[in-house]
Order: C-alpha cells, then structure tokens, then sequence
C-alpha cells in the first residue's frame, strides 16, 4: 500500500509525503489523457462502484472517466432507481455491495461520516466524494494539483477562499490540505456565513475581501449553498456579489500572476461574474482536468496499480 491509509475519508488520512505522492502521480497520468488512446490496462479486473446518493456532475463523471482510463470495471449506482427509495439502509446497502466483492468505493452523501460507516461495514478501500458540509479531499487534492501547475510550487502561497464558508465541503478539505503542504489558507466571508468549526480552524479570517485581494495568489470561489442555508443569510443576491462576488475590478485589483478557482457548479453572477469565469484568469476547467488525473492517481495507488508493474 504506497499511501498511509487505506481510505481516503477526510485529509487527515493523508500527509504530506501521501499528497506529493498523489500529485506526481497524477503528473504522469495527465499525459496519457492527451494521448489519442487513453486507455492503460493497470486496474484490468477491479470493479469500482460510484455509490452516489447526492447529485454530481464533476465528481462522478471524472471518477468513472478515470476507472475506464485504468481498465477497472466502472459500476455507477443511483440512489432514484436503487433500493433506497424503497427505504433500504445505507448500512444494509454497503453489506449488499460488499457480498458482491467490489474493490473500491467512492461514496457522496447527505451525512457527514456516511464513508466512516461504509468503513465499518466493507473491507475495500473507501474514497469520500463528498459528505454534507463535511470534506471533500478528492477536490482538495485537485485544487492542490491546479495550483501546483500554476505556480510551480504550493509552499507559501496565499490562498484566499470566499464565500458560503460554514456549509462548505470544499473548504473543510482545502483549508487542512493547504496546511500540510505550506501554503496559506485565508477564509473571507460575511459572518452569517462564517463557521464555528474545529476542522477549518487553522484559517486566517477575514471579512473583508477588497482589503485581502492584493495579497492572493489564488482566490477560491465558492458557491453559495442554497439549498443547505435554513434562511437567506444575506439580504439578497445583488448585496452579496457587491461585497463577495469576483467581478474584473475585483481580478484587476489581485497581484498580476493571480488566479481565480471555483469548485464547481458556479453561481453566475452571485459568488462570480460571467466575465471572470470565462477569463483566461480562471482555472475552472483546468481544475476540471486535473480531477481525472487526480483521481486515476487515486486508484492506482489505492489498489495497488504500482504493485502490479503497469505503470503509465
Ligand atoms: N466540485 C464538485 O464536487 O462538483 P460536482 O457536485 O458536480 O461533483
């Protein structure tokens, strides 16, 4: 096993030497997803199921690309169509899915520690794909690879992360995973939206975003989460892009060499403008991108791909 643990369910089950490892893999996988054939034979024979309970379009997508890429048996299930509407338990789910001896699980759920329980009940390796307003390591390990492609390095850079703090999975994974490798995490927002969350401690806070742009190299979107907020925590969507949204006077008031991120699906017009998303400025595809590479790396050290003697 290359990586330290044998899940992936929060940042915590990875250090520093496991991030490297994962991103200099996926450095090499990246180049097989140029090629006219991307196609290796590395996981031929391991089933990978995509147990998803909660819309995806990003994440599914590149795991499933990423299991076909390595020649893993891709399997997606879809909680509309499975036994759950039939009031099946997620435990009893995870049994039956185990009985039928798949190799890996990739899981996003509604309940933050939904992948712990799956931990508890299935012996192969479980990847957390995002669990409420919990964590989302495979993001933050793809946010980690787009800023390494961009500047070269990770250690010191400043990486200010906007918006809808308290309901975010993103920044739960991004504010420990940009810890561990010596980068900077600044979170801003207003303070209806701010956490009191131990796992994001270790943040800068600010409030105020037009006082910090100058210092980033990197300013993280993210999406307001409203079908998560109980109440509108702000006045409305106009207020809230005048204080908080990425517009050009905002990207022209960052340093030179700064760039815009965004986890996806983006909020036009609220957390960021139509022009910013689309400038050359943004790394939003480019994050995209690196999810496949990412995650191809993922399962090549998770099951043991660099045993196996297939390389890319
Ligand atoms: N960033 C992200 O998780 O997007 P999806 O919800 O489309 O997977």
């Amino acid at each position: 096993m290359p990586l330290s643990s044998k899940h992936i369910m929060t940042m915590d089950d990875l250090n520093a030497e496991d991030i490297a490892l994962i991103l200099d893999t996926a450095e090499s996988f990246s180049e097989v997803n140029q090629r006219r054939i991307k196609k290796l034979p590395t996981l031929r024979g391991r089933t990978i199921v995509n147990l998803f309970f909660e819309p995806s379009t990003r994440t599914r997508m590149s795991f499933e690309i990423a299991s076909k890429r390595l020649s893993a048996d891709g399997v997606n299930f879809t909680a509309s169509s499975s036994a759950t509407v039939k009031g099946e338990t997620l435990r009893d789910t995870a049994k039956t899915l185990a009985a039928m001896a798949c190799d890996m699980v990739i899981v996003r759920h509604k309940y933050a520690g939904a992948p712990q329980m799956l931990a508890e009940v299935m012996d192969c390796p479980i990847v957390n794909g995002g669990d409420g307003v919990h964590q989302h390591p495979t993001q933050a390990l793809l946010d980690l690879y787009t800023m390494r492609q961009s500047f070269g390095k990770l250690e010191g850079l400043r990486v200010g992360i906007v918006g809808d703090i308290c309901h975010s999975r993103v920044a739960g994974s991004l504010v420990p995973a940009l810890n561990k490798v010596g980068a900077t995490p600044i979170i801003i927002g207003p303070p209806t939206l701010m956490p009191a969350r131990s796992d994001i401690l270790g943040a800068e806070v600010a409030y105020d975003l037009d006082e910090v742009l100058p210092t980033l190299d990197v300013t993280y979107l993210l999406r307001v989460q409203f079908e998560r907020a109980a109440r509108m925590p702000f006045p409305s969507n106009r207020e809230y892009a005048m204080l908080y949204g990425m517009n050009p006077a905002r990207l022209a008031a960052m340093p030179s060499h700064g760039i815009v991120m965004h986890p996806g699906p983006m909020n036009r017009g609220v957390e960021i403008s139509a022009d910013v998303a689309d400038s050359p400025r943004s790394m939003i595809l480019d994050q995209v991108e690196s999810g496949v590479a990412v995650r191809m790396a993922i399962m090549y050290l998770m099951l043991g791909g660099a045993d196996s003697g297939a390389a890319a």
